[in-house]
């Protein structure tokens, strides 16, 4: 079955068209196929801004959308008619946004005569790691459950048990700022370029990571905090500079060598990652059938992440045989081809399309 699938929950417009067997075929590691996968991103408008402005995302997307669905059918040299199935991302996301992905999706599903499935953005996020790349084609490639997965992105920081397909239950959140957020407030006090994510990893390479300590926050359980750290590096950057905790964070960055800043990033960088390692361990302590540990979101780009995690559970729970998922860089951040492969595995897990005449967006809804 062929799905085109439809992802506009952010700044990213993108469709993509993905093949697997015919449902009823259930197997762990079906042998699924990428036709397109056209994303356009608004990242170079926000750069100006230094973040997403909800208003302008949505006229982008508006802008975007039948070209990148057009093209997604294009490079797959398939016509409407040959689709079975159109899914989209409805949730959790900006409401602006969300709606000119959904209408585009529910006037096709009705225009075309195509069954429709909406799918929850963290859910795609997640199953991005069974997106089939080019080195992955033999069964032990794709995650075992029962699995953990650590969904670190721009509005989430997350721990989700699956016992199977298509089940998920959180088991840890944040209570304040995400992770990919927080990268993108540290970098904006450190001065450089949005999103903060990337530019904070690039510059963390001169960096000593052991020059700047800070706090790890106290949270109770699998729950995450990241405010207070952001707020560490403010005062820590304050403290270097010899100015005042009333000093704007906007003014810190000309007062930064370029080695400070590389030294801030990295220290930054190693706390964010010990944070999320510390919380994964614990996690595995309370969940220890755990067969899969998988890494899903913007934030799992992240080299220094990879390789802690891998010195870290490769080593210490080699016995326990557990492994690790990364996506491929490709597919960390928003795309439409992990939306499809998200809908492949609904539709053989039996969940039923929904009516296009109803469906809503959830702009702030947990995954299900
Ligand atoms: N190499 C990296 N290291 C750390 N963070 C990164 C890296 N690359 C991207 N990020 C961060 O990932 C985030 C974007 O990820 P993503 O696109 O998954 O989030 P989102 O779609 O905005 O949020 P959500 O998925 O929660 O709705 C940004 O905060 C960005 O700074
Ligand atoms: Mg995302």
């Amino acid at each position: 079955m062929k799905i085109l699938a439809i992802e506009t929950s952010c700044d990213e417009t993108a469709a993509a068209i993905l093949e697997g067997p015919e449902p009823g075929t259930m197997s762990q590691n079906p042998c699924l196929q990428l036709l397109s996968n056209v994303v356009v991103s608004q990242v170079d408008i926000f750069a100006a801004y230094g973040g997403v402005i909800p208003e302008i995302a949505a006229r982008s997307h508006l802008e975007a959308i039948l070209p990148v669905i057009h093209q997604a059918l294009n490079d797959a040299h398939l016509h409407p008619q040959d689709l079975d199935a159109i899914a989209v991302t409805h949730a959790p996301g900006l409401l602006g946004s969300l709606l000119i992905g959904t209408l585009t999706a529910r006037t096709l599903a009705i225009l075309w005569q195509k069954p429709l499935f909406a799918v929850h953005h963290l859910k795609s996020h997640i199953y991005a790691n069974w997106l089939p790349t080019a080195s992955k084609s033999s069964l032990e490639k794709v995650p075992a459950f029962p699995l953990l997965a650590l969904v670190i992105s721009g509005g989430h920081t997350q721990i989700i048990y699956m016992p199977e397909h298509n089940h998920f239950e959180i088991i840890g959140t944040t209570r304040d700022d995400a992770i990919g957020e927080c990268f993108d407030k540290v970098a904006k006090i450190l001065g450089l370029p949005y999103p903060g994510g990337p530019s904070i990893a690039q510059c963390a390479k001169k960096g000593n990571q052991r020059k700047y300590p800070l706090p790890h926050p106290k949270v109770d359980d699998l729950d995450f905090s990241f405010s207070g750290l952001k707020t560490a590096v403010l005062r820590s950057v304050q403290n270097a500079c010899d100015l005042d905790i009333t000093t704007p964070s906007y003014e810190l960055k000309k007062h930064l060598s370029a080695q400070q800043k590389a030294d801030f990033a990295a220290s930054f960088q190693a706390t964010a990652c010990d944070i999320l390692i510390e919380k994964l361990e614990l996690a595995l302590e309370r969940y220890p059938e755990t067969k899969s540990l998988v890494f899903a979101g913007g934030v799992s780009a992240n080299q220094a992440l990879r390789e802690k995690a891998r010195q870290v559970f490769e080593k210490t729970q080699s016995g326990l045989n557990l492994r690790l998922f990364f996506p491929e860089l490709q597919y960390t951040g928003d795309n439409a081809a992990m939306v499809a492969t998200a809908a492949y595995f609904e539709i053989i897990s039996g969940v039923q399309p929904t009516d296009p005449y109803k469906l809503n967006i959830l702009p702030r809804t947990p995954i299900k």
